[in-house]
């Protein structure tokens, strides 16, 4: 499967922001402004947002709507978070995992990510799994094998009937929030890193099926340079897709006959 079977997923992940009524009024300003009929777009507000955002999100078929994070478990007494078969309960149909953030904040263990992943997966939930190397890590020359040991151990026990499905973010944790994007073609390096992993572990067939998306100071000034990457399938956006007018011309790249 080349890159043109996959469709660009372009996501917005809006973070600690907007209030219900903003997320609401957002979905409806930028429907209408999404004109590349074969891009989807998927938009992760708060939780408290989730449910209204993916009510309002219901007439748009270029629209998914899902979640920042979830809790590594079913159910059972974990106070304060909220499980995969809540968010499907709420309208989610995808769930961002292991964040650099939460990574950092919340002090995610790859191991515990790994445990997300699976209930991710066990819920239906499509699970959008972050990594990306530190500025350290990239100038001593080790992106390759951090974020090599970051799949494996996020992927650990996933085969590839269960993990076709997942989406992977390569998200350098120097290029977030920095307004410092990795290059087009440090993205491809690693997306080829990636896919090459993905294949020795789960075969061509699932692994040409996995998107891999990059984030990380996506503007809309480098994003079709980005898109123009081989193996670049999408965008996963924080600060950009706050606004409609930057987010709907990020969404609206246009490949051409490049
Ligand atoms: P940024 O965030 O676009 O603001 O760099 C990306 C992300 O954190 O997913």
């Amino acid at each position: 499967m080349d890159r043109l079977q996959r469709k660009p997923i372009i996501v917005a992940n809006w973070k600690m922001h907007k209030s219900i009524a903003s997320s609401i009024e957002f979905v409806h300003a930028l429907a209408p402004k999404i004109t590349v009929p074969s891009t989807q777009v998927f938009i992760a507000p708060s939780f408290t947002a989730l449910h209204a955002v993916a009510a309002a999100a219901k007439p748009y078929p270029a629209i998914t709507v899902g979640a920042q994070n979830m809790y590594a478990a079913a159910e059972g007494a974990y106070t304060g978070e909220v499980s995969g078969i809540q968010l499907v309960d709420a309208g989610a149909q995808f769930v961002i995992l292991g964040h650099s953030e939460r990574r950092k904040l919340c002090k995610e263990t790859d191991q515990f990510i790994n445990e997300k992943v699976k209930i991710a997966l066990l819920s239906k939930l499509i699970p959008i799994l972050c990594v990306g190397e530190s500025f350290d890590e990239r100038k001593a020359g080790k992106s390759e094998e951090v974020v090599g040991e970051q799949l494996k151990k996020c992927l650990n026990d996933i085969t590839s009937v269960q993990g076709r499905g997942t989406i992977i973010a390569y998200e350098p944790v120097w290029a977030i929030g920095t307004n410092c994007a990795a290059t087009p073609p440090m993205v491809q390096e690693m997306h080829q890193f990636c896919r090459d992993w993905l294949i020795r572990h789960w075969g061509d067939e699932a692994a040409n099926k996995v998107h891999l998306i990059y984030g990380g100071s996506v503007k809309p000034d480098n994003a079709l340079s980005l898109m123009q990457q081989k193996d670049v399938d999408g965008l996963l956006v924080g600060g950009a897709s706050l606004a409609v007018e930057s987010f709907s011309e990020i969404v609206n790249f246009d490949l051409g006959e490049t």
